[in-house]
């Protein structure tokens, strides 16, 4: 039984290494251009204005204490961080958000091997037996962790929930059983999430841009509080330096942006010693005096509709 599960595991981290090799992953040390993240996970005929300029709206319960904003924020990277995968699929970038936007469902997903039709995966045998699921290909559609939950009980007097989270992460994407921090902190915010809080279901084009920026701002909030462990902080500082890539990826043309972004991420650049609180600050601040007028190049983003028409020819004569 155990050695079925062992080639099960295989298979995925198999299906990723060929992806990866394909996708030719690039140390970011060069300020160079990535498409953004998000269009591994679609099929080539995905409508990427679609894609790029809608996606689903975050819907959490109001938080109220300050140290619950700052788990929050550290979840919520967690969840947006392939760190927490480990393997081939950090390697490759994957993250509970490719498959759960925000929370919700990313119904553009795809990937071969793993998907039937978009916004489907097959992960279920993993998922929800700690005996062995099948060898048969079934991708069932990816939920939404924001509205009923089917098949785990989130009742926090169980721990069926942090079971759940320990399987999938070092069973099925074979990572590092993560820190109790860590870990807790995902599962506040999995448990935070709830689409009754929600007005607006989706985002698309500068709200979801604002949005972006808006859990950047968070994050540095929750870093500045240097309340977390040392390994914590390197942690969120890490999985920050990825998400300011992300907002990167969605300016190809606009070279002062992406400069900034990189100088900033640049700043937080630990070169395997850990995070420094003046590291942390100088970041913060370049931040603080450059974000606010991010949303002035709205028009050239990838996150507006003409300017992802103009990008997503050019992307698309390129892709193989
Ligand atoms: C490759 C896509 C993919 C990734 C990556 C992924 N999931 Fe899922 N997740 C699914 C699918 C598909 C299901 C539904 C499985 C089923 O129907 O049996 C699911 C189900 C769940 C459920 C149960 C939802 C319910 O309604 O019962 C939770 C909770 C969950 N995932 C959390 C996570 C977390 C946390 C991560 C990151 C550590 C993650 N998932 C990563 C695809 C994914």
């Amino acid at each position: 039984m155990g050695m079925i599960k062992y080639i099960h595991v295989l298979t995925l981290a198999a299906l990723l290494t060929a992806i990866t090799i394909a996708g030719c992953a690039k140390r970011a040390s060069q300020n160079t251009f990535n498409p953004p993240d998000i269009t591994r996970w679609a099929a080539p005929d995905v409508n990427l204005t679609q894609l790029l300029s809608t996606e689903p709206n975050e819907c959490l319960k109001p938080v109220i204490q300050s140290n619950d904003l700052q788990n929050i924020a550290l979840g919520r990277m967690a969840f947006r961080s392939p760190f927490l995968l480990g393997g081939q699929a950090s390697r490759r970038g994957l993250t509970c958000q490719a498959c759960h936007s925000q929370g919700a469902r990313n119904e553009h997903f795809f990937v071969i091997g793993l998907s039937k039709t978009a916004g489907t995966a097959d992960i279920s045998s993993f998922h929800f037996s700690s005996e062995l699921g099948d060898e048969v290909f079934n991708p069932t559609p990816i939920p939404s962790l924001s509205d009923d939950i089917r098949n785990v009980d989130y009742d926090p007097a169980k721990p069926d929930l942090e079971n759940l989270i320990t399987q999938l992460i070092t069973k099925e994407f074979t990572g590092e059983n993560p820190s109790p921090e860590i870990k807790s902190a995902l599962i506040q915010y999995l448990r935070q999430l709830d689409d009754s809080y929600c007005s607006n279901t989706v985002l698309t084009g500068a709200d979801l841009l604002a949005y972006k920026i808006k859990i950047i701002d968070q994050t540095f909030e929750a870093l500045e509080q240097n309340s977390f462990t040392p390994a914590t902080q390197n942690f969120l500082a890490a999985a920050l330096r990825a998400e300011l890539g992300r907002l990167n990826s969605r300016f190809p043309k606009t070279d002062s942006v992406r400069s900034e972004l990189f100088s900033i991420s640049q700043s937080l650049n630990m070169r395997g010693e850990d995070i420094t609180p003046t590291q942390i600050s100088r970041a913060a601040q370049q931040w603080a005096v450059f974000s606010p007028n991010i949303a002035r190049y709205y028009d050239q983003s990838i996150f507006h509709p003409v300017a992802i028409e103009r990008w997503g020819r050019q992307f698309k004569a390129q892709s193989p």
